[in-house]
């Protein structure tokens, strides 16, 4: 279980630029729970899933991964219990080694990094079964250099390095949006295939509203750092884009206009 309670972060403060990314935001998630986060640019969704990883000292309010409160906890020590994958397919990989040495320093996540990262084969068999699920052929290229793969299959390869030591919480933020179409689309039901069968508690940040429709049983709006709407299985199941934007206009007192380019 998540729990965010009364969660203000603020940036530069004090200062001419001050900004106060997220207002006081309360946040409760089952295990399990997969819940889509929506929202215009600037609203706080990045800060909201930085703010759970530790990037920043919260301004206010606390913070419990599980059974800990990690509100005072560094983001190293928040590591261990988090998966996370970025927009940029680079980031969550490192290119300069092959697969297999990539998956050996998922396995040591949160851990204190000893000498080298040998594999060992029972391993390499670990390895190669939770390659296959993915259906990209990885699990026969165990010692290619990630640094060849392709945006997608870095990606795949980051998803299963961030939940191959079941976190506690995956944070997913636009971890498809710098990919083709099809290909973020194989991501998403790798996403939603890796969620579901391991029950992970996640947040999902996409500009996509169709898919914060279509995945997840939970779907959240931020505007200007407050969750502005939070709906949930049959309710969430039943809405449409149009409802959805309806509901977003409603919210913020203006008249419902179909300029679907302020949520995308
Ligand atoms: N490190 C930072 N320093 C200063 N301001 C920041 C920083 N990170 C975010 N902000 C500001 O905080 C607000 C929320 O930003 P955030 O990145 O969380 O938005 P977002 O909802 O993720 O937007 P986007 O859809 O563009 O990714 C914005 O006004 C942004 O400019
Ligand atoms: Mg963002």
């Amino acid at each position: 279980m998540i729990r965010i309670a009364g969660y203000s972060q603020y940036f530069n403060r004090g200062g001419v630029n001050e900004v106060l990314a997220l207002e006081n935001v309360d946040l409760r998630l089952e295990k399990g729970d997969f819940v889509t986060v929506i929202g215009s640019n600037g609203a706080g969704k990045s800060t909201l899933l930085n703010g759970l990883a530790g990037m920043y000292p919260p301004d206010a309010g606390t913070m419990s991964i599980g059974e800990w409160d990690v509100t005072a906890w560094a983001e190293h020590r928040r590591a261990a219990h988090i998966g996370r994958v970025f927009q940029d397919p680079l980031v969550g990989t490192c290119a300069s080694l092959n697969i297999e040495q990539n998956l050996a320093l998922a396995l040591k996540r949160g851990r204190p990094r000893r000498l080298g990262i040998g594999v060992k084969r029972r391993q390499r068999d670990h390895f190669r079964e939770q390659l296959r699920t993915i259906g990209l052929g990885l699990e026969d290229r165990l010692k290619s250099s990630v640094g060849l793969l392709s945006g997608g299959q870095r990606q795949a390869l980051t998803m299963v390095m961030a939940t191959m030591v079941d976190p506690e919480v995956l944070l997913l933020d636009e971890h498809t949006a710098a990919l083709d179409p099809k290909t973020a689309l194989q991501i998403l039901e790798l996403t939603d295939q890796i969620v579901r069968a391991k029950q992970l508690t996640t947040l999902m940040v996409t500009h996509n509203m169709a898919q914060a429709l279509t995945y997840g049983n939970r779907l959240i709006m931020l505007h200007q750092g407050r969750i502005i709407l939070d709906v949930a299985g049959e309710e969430k199941t039943s809405l449409t884009v149009d409802e959805l934007l309806e509901r977003f206009y409603s919210v913020k007192g203006e008249a419902f206009a179909l300029d679907r380019s302020l949520l995308c």
